[in-house]
């Protein structure tokens, strides 16, 4: 069979309304959480993506039982306690499965996961995960390629989560995992604020953790002895919204968003604003409309509730059509800039200086043949798609497939040219 690619033909004005799925971000440190419970957990919302799929796998291996119930809901229980390894062959495909470590740990005592490697984004290094495990009282060993935590009994602590990028979203949750069986209080110093983490915070408190102050810089979890299954929602994917609002924009289009929190969005909101769309909450949809010229902007990626940098390919994307010269700088991930060679490939005009991207407005893109790199990037590539004059072709679109759940059914409904080929012979 070949290998998948979209093709687009690009020009046509987006209208209609579309649902944003539950988040993928959200939904995987919450199913990883399901090791720690003693009941059933029963997940709603759970977008169908790749990513989701495989720490579903993982978690098979690891003894939980995933059952797909109705549409996009998941029924977790653990059946068997034996294997602690999260080994390499799932690892490598996919770096959030670090968020097993920390329910492994505080629950079998034992947790054997592969080192993730670096990604198309950059290095990924997981130090400060292993700093909080370490702190909560496991002895930590590297043993071939993989991380060895073990601990008879985890200890509430302090500790400072910190590292020189800010706060770490999967850091964060591992530690709120591993310390909610811990004996005793923890207190989690900067840490990460991300809805998502949010999320995992409201999901253990169901099931009967003890935590507060997620949301904010300092969480506290008091340990307790046992958790018990619950049932959940997961929480809007955000970073699918925001790259609906930029698809309504780039196109001169109009859509409206069902299911979408724009208080998690409020800073990506500012920046399409003082670019010239319009957003506005109608009833339980947000509509995102533009028609005017794009004006230009600065923007910088932050840690929440600051600007995501899971959004800072598309805005780039959307940036190539404003009226004058743009800067983006990437706080987070400061090599995260793989689509500025694709975009250029489409007649992108943008300078690279270290992490930052000066972006001169042009008056359109063409349509090309263009590489996915990683799951963002690809959203940008699409984006791109969309407005060139001309016909795109998006190869490696497994990238987009790991976060973006039939992304090109939501765009054909309303009105996008796009259809998933296969290459023949490859
Ligand atoms: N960092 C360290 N040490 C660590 C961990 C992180 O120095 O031990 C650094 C990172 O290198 C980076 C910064 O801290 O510079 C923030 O990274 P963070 O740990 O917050 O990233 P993550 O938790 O691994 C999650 C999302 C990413 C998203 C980032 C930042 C999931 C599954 N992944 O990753 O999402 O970009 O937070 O918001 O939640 C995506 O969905 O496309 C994606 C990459």
């Amino acid at each position: 069979m070949g290998q998948p690619y979209f093709e687009i033909n690009g020009g046509n004005r987006l209208k209609g309304s579309v649902r944003v799925s539950g988040s993928k971000n959200a939904a995987l440190p919450i199913m990883a959480a399901a090791i720690l419970c003693e009941g059933e957990v029963i997940l709603h919302d759970v977008p169908y993506v790749s990513d989701v799929l495989s720490l579903a796998e993982l978690l098979m291996k690891l003894g939980v039982d995933v059952e797909r119930r109705s549409d996009h809901s998941l029924r977790l229980v653990v059946r068997d306690e034996m294997n602690s390894h999260a080994e390499y062959d799932i690892v490598r495909k996919m770096r959030a499965s670090i968020c097993v470590l920390g329910p492994l740990l505080a629950k079998r005592g034992k947790a054997q996961v592969s080192m993730p490697g670096g990604c198309a984004i950059g290095d990924r290094p997981v130090n400060l995960h292993l700093r909080a495990m370490e702190r909560l009282g496991a002895d930590i060993e590297l043993v071939s390629g993989d991380i060895v935590c073990k601990a008879k009994k985890l200890r509430g602590c302090e500790m400072f989560l910190g590292g020189p990028f800010g706060s770490t979203v999967l850091g964060t949750a591992n530690t709120m995992l591993a310390a909610s069986l811990a004996e005793g209080v923890s207190v989690i110093e900067m840490a990460a604020c991300e809805p998502e983490v949010v999320d995992l915070a409201n999901f253990l408190n169901t099931c009967g953790a003890s935590i507060t102050g997620h949301g904010t810089p300092r969480i506290i979890v008091e340990g307790v002895r046992e958790l018990k299954g619950c049932e959940y929602r997961i929480i809007p994917d955000r970073i699918e919204a925001g790259t609906l609002m930029v698809a309504a924009a780039i196109t001169n289009g109009e859509l409206k968003l069902e299911n979408c929190r724009l208080d998690h969005l409020m800073a990506f909101v500012d920046r399409l604003g003082a670019v010239g769309v319009q957003i506005e909450r109608k009833d339980d949809e947000v509509s995102v409309s533009s028609s005017r010229r794009l004006e230009p902007i600065e923007v910088t990626t932050q840690p929440f509730p600051g600007m995501p940098t899971d959004l800072q390919a598309q805005l780039m994307t959307l940036l190539c059509l404003a009226d004058g010269n743009s800067v983006i700088t990437e706080k987070i991930f400061p090599d995260r800039f793989l689509h500025v060679a694709e975009l250029g490939r489409m007649g992108a005009q943008l300078r690279k200086e270290g992490p930052t991207v000066i972006v001169q407005g042009v008056k359109r893109l063409i349509g090309a043949p263009v590489m996915a790199s990683d799951l963002r990037a690809s959203a940008a590539l699409v984006l791109a798609g969309l407005c060139a004059r001309g016909t795109t072709q998006i190869h490696r679109i497994y990238h987009l497939e790991r976060g973006y759940e039939r992304i090109d059914e939501k765009l054909r409904s309303v009105g996008a040219e796009i259809e998933r080929k296969e290459a023949e012979g490859s």
